[in-house]
């Protein structure tokens, strides 16, 4: 039996491809680096549902814009008990209202669904009206208003659709092998996704950027990176945004993102104090993790500059993990079709370790 099922392969994609040791992310035939930064959310969204569901619009813009507007209706439905969650639980609870469906439309509205839920309930939570979709904006842009309710700035959306392309699949990753787990028994896209978010939120997976920007504000500056971090190694923590499963090597998502701040950062002259904090903290924690662990390579991964990216346009830290699932939703639903298109139900075995029956006297 392999722990956490490392090395473990579990199904065939044409999706998407981790090289852990080239630091390489292959999406659909295309580097990361080909994509990010140059490719709108839009385009990676037709990329990846190519060939799962027929007949795609050719405005598929549009088509989105016209999900937002559909999914927006479900805001009505937000009572307190909603609002008393974090906006990531409160989130998965509205997109629990979405009909299941195996069908485009049920997989656009599910795109929607986070992109519209995430700011509504931000702002609900600060006592705000929330912001109807504008149907005839990219989605990138969109988000970013219904958030901040006014035109984002220069930059903006290119920075979000960045991010976007940047997370919106990743092999087997957790979220991911649950969505295919519940799309195996047949259970529809809405019940596949919603097990997507629920793996995300963990801090082991997509919940990590949140706190991040915790350890970047107890750090503060720079001389304190070295003493803070080795005291929270020494407590036994793990370094948010450092490690993964698969990465031996720097993940490559990190770069591509840590690229968008620059331009962002460029653009506004207002983010490079922060920039060079960060990556001042960053070249602390690797320098320390090779000395606390020599033999297991820890590098950084995309939940730091995430953590940055996303801070720099204005999203609160508690909504991170939404944000992720905005870019991820695509992924999941593109491996969800693939898995009824071709996949068993999927049922491992597990090892028996517990006590023998008891011989009746
Ligand atoms: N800080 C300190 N030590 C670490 C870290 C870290 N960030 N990551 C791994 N280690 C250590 C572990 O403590 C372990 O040490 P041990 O063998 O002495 O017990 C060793 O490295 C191996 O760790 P595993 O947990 O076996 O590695 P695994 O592949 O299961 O974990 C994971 C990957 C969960 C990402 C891990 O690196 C981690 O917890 N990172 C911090 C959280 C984080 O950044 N999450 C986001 C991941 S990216 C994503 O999913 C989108």
């Amino acid at each position: 039996m392999s722990d956490g099922l490392e090395d473990v392969v579990a199904a065939r994609t044409v999706l998407s491809d981790v090289d852990g040791k080239a630091g390489r992310l292959v999406i659909r035939g295309w580097t990361l680096d080909q994509l990010a930064g140059r490719t709108r959310y839009e385009e990676v969204v037709r990329l990846l549902f190519d060939g799962f569901f027929e007949n795609l619009p050719e405005d598929l813009t549009a088509a989105l814009g016209r999900a937002r507007v559909e999914v927006f209706n479900e805001v009505q439905a937000v009572d307190d008990g909603l609002l008393a969650l974090g906006p990531v639980e409160a989130m998965r609870a509205l997109t629990a209202r979405l009909a299941d469906g195996d069908d485009l439309a049920t997989a656009l509205r599910l795109i929607a669904a986070p992109a519209v839920f995430t700011p509504a309930i931000v702002r609900l939570q600060a006592g705000d009206a929330p912001v109807a979709p504008d149907p005839a904006l990219g989605h990138a842009a969109d988000i970013l208003r219904m958030l901040h309710g006014k035109a984002p700035p220069a930059g903006h959306p290119e920075a979000l659709d960045a991010y976007l392309v940047t997370v919106c699949d990743h092999g087997l990753n957790a979220s991911t092998f649950a969505a295919r787990v519940v799309a195996s028994t047949r259970a529809g896209l809405t019940s596949a996704v919603l097990a997507g978010i629920s793996a995300l939120k963990g801090p082991l997976h997509g919940g990590a950027p949140g706190p991040v920007i915790e350890m970047l504000d107890a750090i503060g500056k720079p001389e304190n990176a070295r003493p803070w971090i080795e005291a929270a190694l020494d407590r036994g923590e793990r370094l948010m945004g450092f490690g993964h499963r698969v990465y031996r090597v720097r993940d490559p998502r990190a770069d591509a993102l840590k690229g968008a701040v620059r331009r962002l950062a460029e653009e506004s002259g207002r983010l490079p104090g922060r920039l060079a904090f960060a990556e001042a903290v960053e070249a602390a924690a690797l320098a320390i993790l090779k000395e606390h662990r020599p033999n297991r390579p820890l590098d950084v991964n995309v939940e730091f500059f995430t953590a940055l990216l996303l801070e720099a346009l204005a999203f609160p830290p508690a909504t991170f993990t939404g944000v992720f699932a905005m870019g991820r939703t695509a992924g999941w639903l593109a491996h969800a079709r693939e898995q009824l298109a071709g996949g068993r139900l999927i049922r491992p075995q597990s090892e028996y370790v517990g006590p023998t029956p008891r011989i009746a006297a």
